[in-house]
């Protein structure tokens, strides 16, 4: 419009006016078009019937693994062990240092450990996720006055993947403190624990070796798939391994500010996903945590 001499502007101006205003026209006719088919295809398309039944909301339930974590609880409650839980990104020295793990120990390469970046107000502590639960037994005695049970449940990671390993799993720690604590306690403590999740059956207690206990323990049970005769599932043995337990070292009391001349106590750690794979007959590992509703809906 600026180029054009003035004389002809008035002229242009009413036509790109006139054009202006029939485009507009044209589109609002267009949209009523538009609104009315719409309608008139609703009018006349099959009613909706509002005698139909209604679809019935799909209702949760708990995980497998969620399932016998609030069994191994509630068994634990009824023996008088309170319940805690503890970080999942946690301190090198808590995970491992005050477990009796010195600095390069053997039995920390039977730990594939996620390392983490060190926290800012803290740079010169090595940082992780949690490899297992046993850090919680840590933090307890640090903050609690013995006598003291307690149990607790929660994820642990490693950097293993296969068959019958996940980088993420469960474990549930537990531990009781006190005067003249012995292994009697351990053994009654948790035979009880595997007689209420499995039945009555056998179990043995082996020996074995973790840095936070001594003397230290694996605990096997009769194998459920073949009631001890032995099977693929028990490697012929009639037993399974369910628990690694022992009586606390005294290294771990003085650790954690504990005379380790006063008090006694035993801990163990186990599992969850592999109990609650024994004790609902789940083949494998990874249907835990591939959220396959046709599995999940079994339970
Ligand atoms: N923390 C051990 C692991 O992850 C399990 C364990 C063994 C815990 C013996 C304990 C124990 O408290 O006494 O393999």
């Amino acid at each position: 419009m600026g180029k054009l001499p003035a004389d002809a502007r008035k002229a242009a101006g009413q036509r790109v006016n006139a054009l202006k205003m029939a485009v507009e026209k044209a589109f609002e006719e267009r949209l009523a078009a538009m609104a009315k088919a719409a309608r008139d295809a609703d009018l006349s398309a099959t009613p909706f019937d509002l005698t139909l039944p209604g679809r019935a909301p799909a209702r949760g339930h708990l995980h497998p693994t969620s399932l016998v974590r609030e069994e191994m609880l509630g068994i634990f409650r009824d023996l008088g062990f309170v319940v805690a839980s503890g970080p999942q990104v946690e301190l090198e020295e808590n995970n491992f240092g005050k477990l009796g793990f010195p600095p390069d120990h053997p039995a920390m390469d039977m730990h594939d450990t996620f390392w983490v970046k060190p926290l800012p107000h803290m740079p010169d502590a090595k940082v992780l996720l949690r490899t297992h639960t046993s850090n919680v037994q840590v933090r307890e005695m640090l903050s609690q006055k013995p006598p003291m049970a307690v149990v607790s449940i929660g994820p642990c990671y490693r950097t293993d993947e296969d068959m019958t390993h996940t980088p993420m799993f469960h474990q549930m720690e537990g531990f009781y403190v006190d005067k003249n604590v012995s292994l009697a306690n351990l053994k009654g403590v948790l035979t009880e624990l595997v007689v209420r999740l499995f039945g009555d059956r056998k179990v043995r207690f082996r020996p074995s070796y973790f840095p936070f206990v001594e003397p230290g323990c694996e605990v096997d049970m009769g194998c459920p798939f073949c009631e001890g005769v032995g099977c693929r599932a028990c490697k012929g043995t009639g037993f399974v391994e369910i628990l690694g337990a022992g009586m606390i070292h005294p290294v771990v009391f003085e650790a954690c500010g504990l005379d380790p001349e006063v008090w006694t106590g035993f801990a163990f750690g186990t599992g969850v996903e592999r109990p609650a794979m024994i004790k609902y007959g789940i083949p494998d590992l990874r249907l835990m945590f591939e959220n396959d509703m046709r599995f999940l809906a079994q339970f």
